[in-house]
């Protein structure tokens, strides 16, 4: 399949058209941005990581029963998927307090939760991403009712598969950000990516970041934990 004209441009990933219009081909970059794109770096081999991890979780979740937007991997930057309309909403999915959750209620990093939070944040820069409740939610038309229920009951199975799948690789899932897609079908599938940019990822014995909060916090050594990560995923072989 061969890319066509360029469709979007997004902050770490481009989309072309294909000569199926129900497919598109998304191409990962090495550019990261943080805080609604107003911090601007490169990660270098992030695109190939992000790529390849995205799509083996994407495969795996597959396999448990979630339907994804997944199609083939092109390269090792590029992947077909199938074309959706995203569900404006970020979808955040955490076990243990950290980020945005212990500064807004003024909690310490690195409580683990009895059982996990669910929430829904507005997909708007501008707005910088506003927390947003399934009332909001609706009264925005931003999802229906059908729609809310189905993707809060597949980001909690996300969560749980992943969960497990993390732990045995050494990995304890903080939290992560999930996007829904509708197809051209009309099937509400999971698109976007799951990789570091869009996953807190801590060791599960020392407790040290292996995620793009090493990027956002100007930690050191963002590369390798990227590497680490795809070690951890892949094996020798990545
Ligand atoms: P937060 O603690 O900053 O709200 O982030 C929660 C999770 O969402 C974390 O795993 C990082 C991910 N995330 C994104 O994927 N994109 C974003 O724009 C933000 C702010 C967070
Ligand atoms: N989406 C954020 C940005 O704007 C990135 C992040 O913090 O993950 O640039």
């Amino acid at each position: 399949m061969e890319k066509g004209n360029q469709l979007y441009e997004g902050k770490a990933k481009k989309v072309y058209e294909t000569d199926d219009p129900t497919l598109v081909i998304v191409s990962y970059k090495d550019d990261a941005t943080a805080f609604d794109g107003t911090k601007k770096g490169t990660i270098c081999g992030k695109g190939i990581v992000n790529n390849r991890m995205s799509n083996h979780l994407m495969q795996f979740l597959e396999k448990k029963g979630i339907p994804t937007h997944f199609v083939e991997e092109l390269s090792d930057t590029d992947t077909l998927v199938k074309r959706v309309d995203i569900v404006p909403l970020e979808v955040i999915v955490r076990n243990v307090s950290a980020g945005s959750f212990a500064k807004r209620y003024g909690v310490e990093e690195g409580i683990e939760f009895a059982t996990p939070t669910f929430e829904f944040s507005y997909k708007n820069d501008d707005l910088h991403d506003p927390l947003l409740n399934t009332s909001h939610a609706l009264a925005l038309g931003l999802a229906t009712p059908e729609e809310v229920e189905k993707i809060r009951a597949m980001a909690l199975k996300v969560n749980d598969e992943l969960k497990a799948y993390f732990a045995g690789l050494g990995v304890r899932l903080v939290d992560f950000k999930l996007e829904f897609g509708r197809t051209t079908e009309g099937e509400l599938v999971l698109a976007d990516e799951i990789s570091p940019d869009t996953c807190r990822f801590w060791d599960i014995e020392t407790n040290e970041k292996l995620d793009k909060d090493r990027f956002r916090r100007d930690l050191g050594n963002v590369e390798d934990a990227y590497e680490e990560m795809m070690r951890r995923v892949f094996g020798k072989e990545a």
